[in-house]
């Protein structure tokens, strides 16, 4: 039997799509806690979540996915908890790399890597190479993930050449900034989703989300669906979009 198509489904308007959905994919702990289970049982459930949301913005038509897998602070949790996690990515990118191939998925990581286990690195690579010509869906994971470092780490770019006399500190401009960060190339998120309540940011994207539209909600990530994410894109196609003037009109002059 056909499966029945969502309301939303049916309400929203394929010409104004967000080109970029961001997503800070919390709430997995609280999950598992209610269920009586271990943290790490949460963490299984969001990679399920996490399948499921990937196929359906491909499915949709999105053009990037960025989701938010491990931060920088998230090295202060439990050893076991951070072994899980890592173990859960190489397990993630190892089933489900032949379907994303398949799907025109390209991959690509936020985030420096190369702190992350070896096993984990190799999985990355692989996948990054495997990906790298695919068309479709670009799927953004940030791992070992900070704004405020991504930040930072562009502001000594710069301050170098200043200071070796290669620029003039009056042409740095939010163009050349932006081409240092890792999303280089990549327009701003149009939607930012939040999952399990939390009305924070959290070292995500923070010079990349100045006009983005924010969409938190009470749901646990493992619990979010596709249904869920349709709801998003639905509301977001319902606001007026200003970007501090009064028509609307993009910074980066992507029409969307
Ligand atoms: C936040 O929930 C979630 C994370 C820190 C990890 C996100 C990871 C996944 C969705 C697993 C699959 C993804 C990959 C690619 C490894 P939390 O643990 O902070 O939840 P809580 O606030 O309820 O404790």
């Amino acid at each position: 039997m056909a499966k029945k198509k969502s309301n939303y489904e049916n309400l929203i308007q394929s010409e104004k799509l967000p080109l970029h959905i961001a997503i800070i994919m919390d709430g997995n702990g609280r999950w598992a806690q209610r269920r009586l289970l271990p943290r790490t049982m949460g963490h299984r459930a969001g990679m399920s979540t996490l399948k499921e949301i990937v196929r359906a913005c491909s499915d949709l038509g999105v053009k990037v996915l960025t989701v938010y897998a491990f931060s920088t602070e998230n090295w202060k949790r439990p050893w076991e908890e951070v072994d899980y996690l890592m173990k859960l990515l190489v397990e993630f990118l190892r089933k489900e790399i032949n379907e994303l191939h398949q799907n025109q998925v390209r991959i690509k990581v936020l985030g420096n890597y190369s702190n992350l286990p070896l096993e984990c690195q190799s999985e990355i690579e692989d996948a990054l190479q495997i990906t790298r010509d695919n068309p479709g869906l670009l799927l953004n994971i940030a791992l070992n993930y900070g704004s405020r470092q991504e930040i930072l780490a562009a502001v000594k770019v710069l301050a170098r050449k200043v200071a070796a006399g290669e620029i003039e500190p009056d042409v740095i401009n939010e163009e050349t900034f932006s081409g240092l960060l890792y999303t280089k190339d990549i327009p701003d998120p149009d939607l930012l989703i939040r999952t399990a309540g939390e009305m924070r940011i959290s070292n995500f994207l923070l010079w990349q989300i100045a006009y983005t539209e924010l969409w938190i909600t009470e749901c646990l990530w493992p619990d979010f669906s596709k249904d869920d994410l349709l709801q998003a894109v639905w509301d977001y196609q319902q606001r007026d979009r200003k970007f501090g003037g009064l028509n609307g009109e993009r910074q980066d002059g992507i029409n969307a």
